[in-house]
C-alpha cells in the first residue's frame, strides 16, 4: 500500500473529510479498539502543545498503539546540531508513524519527502494544522447537524494562526459556506485566502469589530493573538487584547449558534462564556482525541 501523509487539509478531499467524520463518530461510541497493537508512534513536537500531543496520545493509547518521542526538542540531540532531515530518516525507521509539530512552515512537508512512515502534521508555524481542522470539523457537524450552508464568524489573530487558514480550506469543500473575518488590518486573513476565496466563488466579509452583527453566526471561532510568531514584542502588545469574547454579548446570537476556539486561550473568551451553553471549546478538545483515532486508522489503512 502506498503510504499516505496528512501535511495539508487539502491532502484529503470531501469524501474523506466526511468518512473521518464518520470514523470519528464510531470511535466516540467506542474508544477503545486495538487496531494499532504492535505498531509504534512518534511523537516529535518540536514547539509546545497541550491538546494536540496529548489527545494524539490518548488517540494512539485507545488504539493499543506504543509511543516514543519528545514533547521538548531540547531533550533531542536537535541540541548538538542535529538537521530535521537526519531525525526524520531514522524515527522512520524506529516508529510506524510520525506525528509531528514544528516552527518552521514547510517542515512537515519536508519531513514526509525524508520519511519511509506516514507523516501527520501537527501544526507547522503558521501554515496549517490538518488534524485541527478535522475535529473542528466534527465539532461543527455534531453541533449543527451539517458542513454545507455555514456562517463562520472568525475572530483574532487571522493572519498567523494556522487553524484558521486550514479551516478556511476545508469549509469551502461544502455547499454557502459564508466567512466573516473579524481581525486588526496588521492580524487580516491572508491575501493568498481571499483570493482562493474568490476564485471559488465563495462570500466573505471583512469587519473590524464584530458585536453588532454576530446574530447571524452559526459558529464563532475564536483565536489566540499568536505571541511566539510576532518579531516586534511592542506590536503583539498593540493587539493583544483587541477582542474579548464576554457573556452579555451572546444575548442575541442564534440558539444553536456554538463558540469554537482551538485553545490555549489567553484573554480572548472572558470566564463568564465558559458555563454558557453556547461555549463550545472544551467538548471541541475531546473532540480531538475521536477525530485523532479516525484519522490514524484512516491513513494507515486500518479500518
Ligand atoms: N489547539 C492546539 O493546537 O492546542 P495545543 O497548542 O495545546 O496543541
Amino acid at each position: 500500500m502506498q503510504k499516505r501523509d496528512l501535511i495539508s487539509i487539502t491532502d484529503f478531499d470531501k469524501e474523506e473529510y466526511l468518512r473521518i467524520m464518520e470514523l470519528a463518530k464510531g470511535f466516540e461510541e467506542k474508544p477503545n479498539q486495538d487496531l494499532l497493537k504492535g505498531k509504534v508512534v512518534a511523537t516529535l513536537f518540536y514547539e509546545p502543545s497541550t491538546r494536540t500531543r496529548l489527545s494524539f496520545e490518548t488517540a494512539i493509547n485507545r488504539l493499543g498503539g506504543k509511543i516514543i518521542g519528545f514533547s521538548d526538542s531540547s531533550s533531542s540531540s536537535v541540541t548538538k546540531g542535529e538537521t530535521l532531515h537526519d531525525t526524520i530518516r531514522m524515527v522512520s525507521n524506529y516508529a510506524d508513524l510520525i506525528v509531528m509539530r514544528h516552527p518552521l512552515e514547510g517542515s512537515a512537508r519536508y519531513a514526509s519527502e525524508v520519511s519511509k512512515v506516514p507523516v501527520i502534521n501537527a501544526g507547522d508555524g503558521a501554515n496549517q494544522h490538518p488534524t485541527q481542522t478535522l475535529l473542528d470539523m466534527y465539532s461543527i457537524i455534531k453541533t449543527q447537524g451539517r458542513l454545507d450552508d455555514i456562517n463562520i464568524f472568525m475572530v483574532g489573530d487571522l493572519k498567523y494562526g494556522r487553524t484558521v487558514h486550514s479551516l478556511l480550506m476545508a469549509l469551502s469543500e461544502f455547499d454557502n459556506p459564508i466567512f466573516n473575518f473579524v481581525a486588526p488590518p496588521e492580524l487580516a486573513m491572508p491575501d493568498e485566502y481571499k483570493r482562493f476565496l474568490t476564485s471559488k466563488g465563495i462570500r466573505f466579509f471583512e469587519h473590524r469589530e464584530f458585536t453588532s452583527i454576530i446574530s447571524e453566526a452559526d459558529i464563532i471561532y475564536m483565536t489566540r493573538v499568536q505571541k511566539e510568531r510576532f518579531n516586534d514584542p511592542i506590536e503583539y502588545e498593540k493587539v493583544k487584547n483587541v477582542y474579548i469574547l464576554r457573556n452579555k454579548m451572546l444575548n442575541n446570537t442564534k440558539p444553536t449558534m456554538k463558540i469554537l476556539h482551538p485553545l490555549p486561550r489567553v484573554n480572548e473568551i472572558n470566564a463568564d462564556v465558559d458555563e454558557n451553553p453556547k461555549a463550545y471549546y472544551f467538548t471541541q478538545a475531546e473532540n480531538g482525541v475521536y477525530t485523532r483515532q479516525a484519522i490514524i486508522s484512516h491513513l494507515m489503512g486500518l479500518i
